[in-house]
């Protein structure tokens, strides 16, 4: 039996990275699996190659900002089981460097859409009986990583909301985990690399692999392994818990 046969899952972000890796392993696990992502030619990219490995999936272009897209996005699709906020967006800088602009638009997409969804998301799981939310906070949620005030402060505050919602749903049998990945390889991190670093994007990549005690960067099909295992009836008993998938970052780094 696969693990998530029988669900419906949303994904926010799928079309790339971390989203898609999700996206396609609850895919492969049975799931119906609804991709919510600005970017429609990668989510539809990876719509295409779930359904052409026999999955089913399908995408529904918006911003997780605009929250009246996103309660009909999840009006049209009615019964929900699992939700991923995954979408997210980078900000390099201190606080000096951070423009309310930059400001605003990091909490907007991480913190304001996370709570779209939700908001979106929640009622249904309570009429249908349940449900499982995984929302993706960070390392910066937990320790202080230079350079990341804007990103750090928005990825804290999922952790809060991680909480709140575990404890205000906890009779309606939904539970709310987060989990905190260090770096992956993936084109968030490729993009932020080219973006601050230009002409040291090589030298960059490897400082970043190495700041994990384990020597490299995550591979997205490992925090997929995760976040299938948190959002199935195997966690039946874990909620309000985050977990870091780090390569020893928080622990291990002295
Ligand atoms: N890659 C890492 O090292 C890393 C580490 C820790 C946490 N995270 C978190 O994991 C999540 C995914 O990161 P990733 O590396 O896969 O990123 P990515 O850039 O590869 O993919 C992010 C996806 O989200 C979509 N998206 C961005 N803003 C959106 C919006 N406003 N509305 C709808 N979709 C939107 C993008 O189009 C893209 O498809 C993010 O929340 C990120 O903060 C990433």
């Amino acid at each position: 039996m696969s693990k998530l046969s029988g669900k419906v899952a949303v994904v926010t972000g799928g079309g790339s990275g971390i989203g898609e890796a999700i996206s396609k392993l609850f895919a492969a696990e049975g799931a119906v699996v609804h991709i919510v992502d600005l970017n429609v030619e990668g989510a539809n990219q990876v719509a295409e190659t779930i359904v052409a490995t026999g999955g089913q999936a399908k995408v529904h272009a918006a911003n997780v900002t605009d929250q009246q897209a996103i309660v009909q996005i999840a009006n049209e699709i009615g019964k929900i089981d699992v939700l991923v906020n995954n979408a997210g967006i980078a900000h390099v800088g201190n606080l000096e460097n951070c423009a309310a602009d930059d400001f605003d638009r990091v909490l907007n997409v991480n913190v304001k859409g996370a709570y779209n969804t939700l908001f979106a998301v929640v009622p249904r799981m309570k009429a249908n009986g349940g449900g499982a939310i995984l929302n993706l906070a960070s390392i910066a949620a937990w320790v202080g990583i230079a350079d990341r005030f804007a990103y750090s402060t928005s990825k804290g505050a999922i952790f809060a909301m991680t909480l709140s919602v575990a404890r205000d749903y906890l009779n309606d049998n939904i539970r709310c985990n987060s989990i905190s990945p260090a770096r992956v390889h993936t084109p968030f991190v490729d993009g932020f690399i080219a973006k601050n670093y230009p002409g040291k994007e090589s030298e960059m990549f490897k400082k970043l692999s190495q700041s994990q005690p384990i020597g490299r960067m995550a591979k997205p099909e490992e925090i997929a392994k995760l976040a299938l295992f948190l959002c199935s009836d195997d966690a039946g008993f874990i909620t309000g818990n985050d977990y870091p998938i780090d390569g020893g970052f928080i622990k291990l780094n002295n």
